[in-house]
C-alpha cells in the first residue's frame, strides 16, 4: 500500500510531546511491512533546518494559494538508505522558522498552510498515494483540502484521521475559510463549530476513517467528560471509528543498549544492575544514596490533566513513608511552583528538576523502582510503556490507554503489570501507592518477579503496525 503520513512533529527531529514519539515509529514499522510504501510529511523548523545530523536535498518550490495570497513552498527531502520510506520536510521560513514550534498567534494559519502544502508537494512528487494518515488539529485539514481542492488529482485516496489528544483541536474565528484557506464556501459549514471553526471537528465528519490511541479512549470520548465537545460528532462516526494502542521504539528505548545508561541489562541482569543505576541516579538528582527506600518517579509535562493535582495533594502523607519521589519535566507555573517548593520540604528524599532532558529520562526509568502515572485522561500514555519496558512497575490512573496497558496486580495469582486506582482522586491514588509499597517491603522476590513480567510485555510497534494495516486495508478495500 501506498501511505502518505503527515504530522506537526516527529523525533528525532522534533519532539515536544508523545505524538512526536509515535511518528518517529510508525512510519518505520508500516515502512517494513511487505509491499509498503510510506512517505512522512513535517514542516521544516528552522531547529531542523540549522541542525546538521539532518542532509536533506532541495527539490523544488513553487507557490501555493492560501485565500488571497500566494505563499511559498520549499520541498526537501532527508538523504536516507531506506527506499521504502522517505521523509520531506515543507519549507516556509516564515511559518516554521520559530521557537518554540507551537503557541503563535497565527498557528492557526501555519498549519493550515501545512496541509495544504503536502497535497501540494505529492502532487508535484506524483506519489498517488492509496491512503493519506493525518495526525491531531495540526494536520486535521488535509481531508478537507482534499475533498475541496485536489480531488481530481488524487480520485482514489483515503484519509484516516488520528486523535492523539482530543483537548488541542485547532480552533479559529468563523471567517476561517474565506481569509486563510480559500476553500469553496460549502466548506465553512464542514468547519463550522458553534460561531467558530474547528479544524479537529472537519477532520472527524470528512476523513474516510477516525482513529485514536487506545480502545479505551475510543470509547471514553463518545462520552463528554472526556471529548472536550466532539463526543457527538465522534458518536455519529462509530462504525469507522478506531482505537489502536500505541507502542515504544524499543531501539531507542532499549534498557540493554542505550546509550544514556550508566548500566545495562535484561530481565536476568535486572535485578543487580537496576540498584546500581538507582544509586548513580540518586547521586544524579542529590538524593540519599539509600538502597533500601524504593524511588518513585515521574517523568510528564507538569499539566492538570497529568494528574499532577493529585500528587500535589497526596504530597505530604506520601513523603511520610519511607520513600523517594523524583519529578522531571516543565509545564504549567502552578505546578512548577508546588512541587518545587514540597521537594524543598523534604531534601534528600524528594527533589523536581524542571526541565525537559530525555538523557534524565532515560536513567529515570532504569533506576527507579516505581513509576507514578495519575493523569485525569490519558489517550494512550508512552511512559507507562516505556517504565514497563525498563522494569519500573507503573502505577497509574486506570483510564485510557493506561487501563488496557496496565492490567492490575493480583496478589494471589501473580497475574498483572501494575498498580492501578479507578476513581479520580488523592485517597486512591494514595491506596494504590500503598499497595505498591506493601508488595516492596513485604514480598521482594514477588515485587522482582512482576517487574521482570513487565520486561516480557511486547510493547513494541510490531503488532500495533498489523493494527493500522488492518484499518487501512478496511478503509481503502485493498487486501
Ligand atoms: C498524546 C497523548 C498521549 C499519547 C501520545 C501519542 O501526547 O496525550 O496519551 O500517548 O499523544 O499518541
Amino acid at each position: 500500500m501506498k501511505i502518505a503520513m503527515a504530522a506537526s512533529e516527529a523525533a528525532p527531529f522534533v519532539k515536544t510531546g508523545g505524538l512526536g514519539d509515535v511518528m518517529q515509529a510508525l512510519p518505520e514499522a508500516l515502512s517494513k511491512l511487505p509491499d509498503n510504501e510510506v512517505c512522512l510529511f513535517l514542516p521544516y523548523y528552522g531547529q531542523i533546518k540549522r541542525d546538521n545530523r539532518w542532509d536533506c536535498e532541495f527539490l523544488t518550490s513553487f507557490a501555493i494559494q492560501l485565500a488571497w495570497r500566494q505563499c511559498h513552498v520549499g520541498l526537501f527531502r532527508l538523504k536516507s538508505k531506506k527506499k521504502k520510506l522517505q521523509i520531506y520536510f515543507v519549507d516556509n521560513e516564515q511559518y516554521f522558522d520559530r521557537n518554540p514550534i507551537y503557541g503563535h498567534l497565527d498557528d492557526g494559519e501555519r498549519f493550515a498552510y501545512f496541509s495544504k502544502a503536502v497535497l501540494a508537494c505529492l502532487n508535484y512528487l506524483d506519489f498517488r498515494p492509496d491512503l493519506i494518515q493525518c495526525n491531531d488539529w495540526q494536520t486535521a485539514l488535509i481531508p478537507v483540502v482534499l475533498h475541496g481542492e485536489f480531488r481530481g488529482s488524487f480520485p482514489y485516496t483515503k484519509t484516516v484521521f488520528t486523535i492523539h489528544n482530543i483537548e488541542y483541536q485547532g480552533w479559529a474565528n468563523s471567517n476561517f475559510n474565506y481569509d486563510v484557506l480559500g476553500l469553496p464556501p460549502s466548506f465553512n459549514e464542514t468547519l463550522r463549530y458553534g460561531d467558530a471553526s474547528n479544524f479537529m471537528k472537519a477532520a472527524i465528519v470528512t476523513a474516510d476513517a477516525v482513529s485514536t490511541v487506545s480502545e479505551t479512549y475510543a470509547r471514553e470520548l463518545q462520552y463528554p467528560y472526556y471529548s472536550h465537545g466532539m463526543s457527538e460528532v465522534l458518536i455519529q462516526r462509530a462504525g469507522t471509528f478506531y482505537g489502536i494502542t500505541n507502542g515504544i521504539d524499543t531501539t531507542v528505548f532499549d534498557p540493554a543498549k542505550s546509550p544514556n545508561l550508566p548500566f545495562h541489562y535484561t530481565a536476568k541482569t535486572m535485578v543487580e544492575e537496576k540498584a546500581k543505576n538507582k544509586e548513580k541516579l540518586q547521586e544524579e538528582l542529590g538524593l540519599n544514596k539509600d538502597p533500601s527506600a524504593p524511588l518513585y518517579v515521574i517523568v510528564s509535562r507538569l499539566a492538570g490533566h497529568k494528574g499532577i493535582d493529585l500528587l500535589c495533594y497526596i504530597c505530604h502523607t506520601l513523603m511520610s513513608r519511607p520513600v523517594q519521589l523524583a519529578i522531571v519535566g516543565t509545564g504549567e507555573a502552578q505546578y512548577e511552583q508546588a512541587l518545587s517548593s514540597l521537594a524543598w520540604q523534604y531534601p534528600g528524599r524528594m527533589v523536581v528538576r524542571l526541565a525537559f532532558d530525555p538523557g534524565l529520562a532515560d536513567r529515570m526509568y532504569a533506576g527507579a523502582d516505581a513509576y507514578l502515572m495519575p493523569s485525569r485522561s490519558e489517550p494512550c500514555g508512552l511512559s507507562q510503556l516505556i517504565a514497563m519496558h525498563y522494569g519500573t512497575i507503573p502505577v497509574v490512573h486506570a483510564t485510557g490507554g493506561l487501563q488496557d496497558t496496565v492490567w492490575p496486580y493480583n496478589p494471589t495469582t501473580g497475574e498483572g503489570r501494575g498498580f492501578t486506582f479507578q476513581s479520580y482522586n488523592g485517597e486512591d491514588f494514595l491506596a494504590a501507592i500503598d499497595r505498591s509499597l506493601g508488595l516492596y517491603y513485604d514480598d521482594r522476590p514477588a515485587w522482582n518477579k512482576l517487574a521482570q513480567n513487565d520486561m516480557a510485555v511486547d510493547v513494541s510497534w510490531q503488532s500495533p503496525a498489523q493494527s493500522y494495516m488492518e484499518m487501512f486495508k478496511k478503509v481503502t478495500g485493498i487486501s
